[in-house]
């Protein structure tokens, strides 16, 4: 199998441009093999994700070329999606089955979905649900896992209370509710990332805020003659791969490292406030917004970090940075501690065991609960450096790596090829800003 190995460094230096943001690619994908005509979308995740994404919508159809970082998605309407003979293969992602299961839901076939082993075993119960009271005829291996067999059909109109705190639930109603007759509501328990409904305007939808409500109406119930319009447009830089070197630039002394281009959608900024709360030393330059969507440089300089706790309504807001801070949690003044987030537990992996299990292995003094966990601070110099099993999962991966560059001794990181469902480059961008 192969290895990585990190060693202690002493500074992240240089600058860095980061892979488009894998939850935009997903939205811009889907919605341009919506639209009529060719949409250009350029700096498209490098993320293995969005590719599943892409190999999904060729597969009911749609003209797909990849040029680079370029994609050009050629779509003939709300109405233009041709069944597929095979069944769609999302890999390992969860954002590809879960949105597309709501688009399939409203289409005049039936389509067969499903992934690798680790998707597998995701719920999606959750996306099923309102799904089915739209009017959508969904089977599930033990009614929630996949292989999933969606009958489509005509849907209506629901008002959905969700019962959890998802962008993946939501978007995949919305979604579908572009399909329905009458306008679809939904009410999140508390706010996630939004790039679904700045998506579905930028082409076209007829979609509103009410508070903690989003209505849309449907497009394509009636004799459909509304249209979503292909666009041109720029994918801004994934945060949740900027939160990598952020740590670690953060965590080494003697850094000052620029990152390019961050999305900074405040849905997803909330580990910029985070960082800043707890003493990083973080500067925000050349703010724009592109696209309904806020992008901003960062140069990141080396601070102490103090710890603290994230629970509650923050914790949707730094779901995909949880790995990240609680590796961090040994190199931090009080430690870090987190709670109310057993969602980390259905991830690509089970995220709270495989923390604990490699913060372990490293000498860090770690208590696992049912929905989270609490990382003590080490007392110097006791963090080593371990042979970590990432289990599949990207992001504890690359968590792990900037644990390493900060701990005494070699770490070796088995099957780091798995970074690439979200980050293909990042052991070679380490390697290229880490100073020994
Ligand atoms: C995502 C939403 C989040 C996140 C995932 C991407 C999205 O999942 O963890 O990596 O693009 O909508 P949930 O909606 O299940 O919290």
């Amino acid at each position: 199998m192969k290895k990585e190995t990190i060693h202690p460094a002493k500074a992240l230096t240089g600058g860095l441009e980061l892979p488009g943001d894998k939850s935009i690619s997903h939205r811009y994908a889907m919605l341009s093999a919506l639209a009529e005509g060719t949409s250009e979308l350029r700096h498209f995740a490098a993320a293995r994700d969005c590719h599943s994404t892409l190999g999904c919508v060729k597969a009911l159809g749609v003209g797909v070329r990849v040029e680079g970082s370029t994609v050009k998605i050629s779509g003939h309407g709300l109405r233009g999606l041709k069944s597929s003979w095979r069944t769609l293969d999302a890999e390992n992602s969860g954002t590809t089955i879960r949105l597309l299961s709501g688009i399939l839901s409203g289409q005049g076939f039936t389509t067969k979905i499903t992934g690798d082993t680790s998707l597998q075993k995701r719920p999606m119960k959750r996306v099923v649900t309102p799904l089915r009271q739209m009017g959508a005829d969904i089977r599930a291996r033990e009614d929630n896992f996949p292989p999933l067999e969606i009958h489509g059909g005509a849907l209506h109109a629901i008002h959905y209370e969700m019962p959890m705190a998802s962008a993946q639930v939501k978007s995949a109603v919305l979604l579908a509710g572009l399909y329905a007759n009458g306008e679809t509501l939904i009410t999140e328990p508390a706010k996630t990332r939004d790039h679904t409904e700045l998506a579905l305007e930028l082409f076209g939808a007829p979609i509103e805020k009410r508070g903690q409500t989003i209505a849309i109406q449907g497009m394509a119930g009636g004799n459909g003659a509304a249209a979503l319009h292909s666009q041109s447009l720029d994918v801004p830089g994934d945060i949740s791969s900027a939160v990598f070197f952020i740590a670690a630039a953060s965590v080494l002394p003697e850094s000052n490292l620029f990152i390019g281009n961050v999305g900074l959608n405040p849905t997803r900024s909330a580990i910029l406030d985070f960082f800043q709360g707890m003493g990083a030393a973080i500067s925000v330059v050349n703010l724009r917004t592109a696209q309904y969507e806020l992008v901003g440089d960062l140069v990141v300089k080396g601070a102490r970090l103090k710890g603290g706790l994230i629970s509650g309504e923050l914790v949707p807001l730094l779901i995909d940075e949880l790995p990240m801070l609680a590796a961090l949690g040994p190199f931090t003044e009080d430690g870090i501690e987190i709670r109310d987030a057993g969602e980390l537990r259905v991830k690509e992996s089970d995220r709270i065991a495989a923390l604990a299990e490699n913060l372990k292995r490293m000498g860090a003094k770690v208590e696992e609960r049912p929905d989270g966990l609490r990382v003590e601070r080490s007392s110097s110099g006791k963090i080593r450096g371990a042979e970590i099993e990432p289990r599949g999962d990207h992001r504890i991966a690359m968590a792990f790596a900037v644990a390493g560059l900060a701990a005494e001794g070699e770490t070796v990181i088995l099957d780091p090829d798995c970074a690439a469902i979200s980050y293909p480059a990042f052991f070679a961008e380490l390697r290229r800003v880490a100073q020994q």
